[in-house]
């Protein structure tokens, strides 16, 4: 299916799909999570049950973050080795490679990396498929700017301490972590997934050499729930 481009319908549907997608999550389910603790065979079957309709992956806008945008309004990465981590349709990963860097970008699910590479045929971004918790050995402390957007908030609390340990472990003497995520009080009840994160676990990234630099708290709007911008620097 072509690219109609974000409309109210698009959101209608997507939200359908997200329901639907509801019912089979592990994590929603009785005796799900011993199945699936880490939402693989869910995430792959987001993808598969989309059917190349980007309405039926929750996550799509079909765009850049806005807070990544945002970010990168200001910045030039010129040359600059960057990592785009669970990479969903690929916006955020094209978004840094039109700023100038040299991207990577990855997600667990196979689908998912062909169809970012369908919809950016000419892409300069190298698009794979790996996994966050068993990335190839060449990439450790391989990238000036490790991007990460809304990957932690759809793990389960559980792992959240080795993907800070695996995020870090990407990021290169002088570079930076930028976290983009739902934010939520300390102690705040919430139903997930997805999980907003509270200030703890946004604290908690700053590990194997990373020291926090910038944590915006970003207030909730008309167009956004409350976010996290967060920047982690591992002195060079
Ligand atoms: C909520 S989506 C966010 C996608 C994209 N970053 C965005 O902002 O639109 C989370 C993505 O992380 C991927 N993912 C989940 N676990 C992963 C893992 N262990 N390693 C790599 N990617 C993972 C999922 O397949 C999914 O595409």
């Amino acid at each position: 299916m072509g690219e109609a481009g974000v409309t109210e319908e698009f959101f209608a549907r997507r939200a359908a799909a997200r329901a639907r997608l509801d019912e089979i999550d592990p994590h929603k389910t009785p005796g799900g999570v011993a199945a699936d603790p880490q939402r693989k065979d869910w995430f792959e079957a987001v993808y598969r049950l989309a059917e190349g309709d980007a309405a039926g992956v929750p996550w799509a806008h079909l765009a850049p973050h806005p807070l990544l945008a945002d970010w990168l309004a200001t910045r030039r990465l010129d040359g600059l080795r960057a990592l785009d981590i669970g990479c969903g349709l690929g916006d955020n990963a094209e978004a840094l490679a039109a700023a100038g860097a040299r991207v990577t970008a990855f997600d667990l699910v196979e689908e998912a990396v062909a169809w970012a590479r369908r919809r950016f045929p000419q892409s300069a971004v190298d698009y794979r498929a790996a996994d966050l918790f068993a990335a190839p050995e060449v990439w450790r402390s391989g990238f000036d700017l490790v991007h990460e957007c809304y990957t932690l908030q759809a793990l389960p609390d559980t792992l959240l301490d080795a993907a800070a340990q695996a995020l870090a472990g990407l990021v290169a003497p002088g570079g930076t972590l930028l976290v983009i995520a739902r934010a939520r009080d300390e102690g705040q009840e919430v139903g997930g997934p997805p999980w907003p994160l509270p200030p703890s676990r946004m604290e908690a990234l700053a590990v194997g050499g990373l020291r926090c630099e910038t944590l915006e708290d970003i207030p909730a709007t008309n167009a956004m729930v409350r976010h996290w911008r967060a920047a982690f620097r591992r002195d060079g």
